[in-house]
C-alpha cells in the first residue's frame, strides 16, 4: 500500500493521439502509461493506471484507490468542470491527489476554467501535456511518506 500509486483518466483520453491534436497532441494513452511505469520504478512505487469513460467508474475507482493506494493522480478530462460526484469521492478519501490536465484550461473556454477537483487537490498540473504526468508521480513522492 505505501509503495502503490493509482493513475486515473476520464472521458475521451482513450483517443489521444487521434483526438484534437492541436490540442492533446500525438501522443496516445498506452505511450503516457509506459512513461508514467518508467517514473513509477524510479520511485518504487507500484502502479495501477485505468481509463474510463463513465462518472460512476470513477467514483469507484477513487474509492478504491483510497483503500488501496498512498497516492492518486487524476484527469477528469470534462468531469473536472461538471462533477460533483467526483469532487465528493476525492473529499472523502485520505492520500494526496494530483489533479493533472495535459491542457491549459485557463487558456480555453471559459467553461473549462472552472475546476470541481481542484480545490479538494493536493495540487495540480496542467497545460504541460504528457509531462504533467511524469511531474505528478515526483509530486507524489514528496506527499507519500517513505515505507517505514
Ligand atoms: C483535459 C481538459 C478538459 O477540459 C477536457 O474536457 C479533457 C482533457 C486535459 O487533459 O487537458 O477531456 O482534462
Amino acid at each position: 500500500m505505501a509503495n502503490k500509486i493509482a493513475i486515473l483518466n476520464g472521458p475521451n483520453l482513450n483517443l489521444l493521439g487521434n483526438r484534437e491534436g492541436d490540442i492533446y497532441g500525438s501522443i496516445g494513452l498506452a505511450e503516457i502509461e509506459a512513461a508514467c511505469a518508467d517514473e513509477c520504478e524510479r520511485f518504487g512505487f507500484e502502479l495501477e493506471f485505468f481509463q474510463t469513460n463513465s462518472e460512476g467508474d470513477l467514483v469507484t475507482l477513487i474509492q478504491d484507490a483510497g483503500a488501496v493506494c498512498a497516492g492518486l493522480i487524476i484527469n477528469p478530462a470534462a468531469y473536472t468542470h461538471t462533477s460533483v460526484a467526483i469532487h465528493d469521492a476525492i473529499r472523502a478519501i485520505n492520500i494526496p491527489v494530483i489533479e493533472v490536465h495535459l491542457s491549459n484550461i485557463f487558456a480555453r473556454e471559459s467553461f473549462r476554467h472552472h475546476s470541481y477537483v481542484s480545490p479538494v487537490a493536493t495540487g495540480t498540473i496542467c497545460g504541460l501535456g504528457p509531462t504533467g504526468y511524469i511531474l505528478a508521480i515526483g509530486a507524489l513522492a514528496t506527499q507519500i511518506p517513505e515505507e517505514q
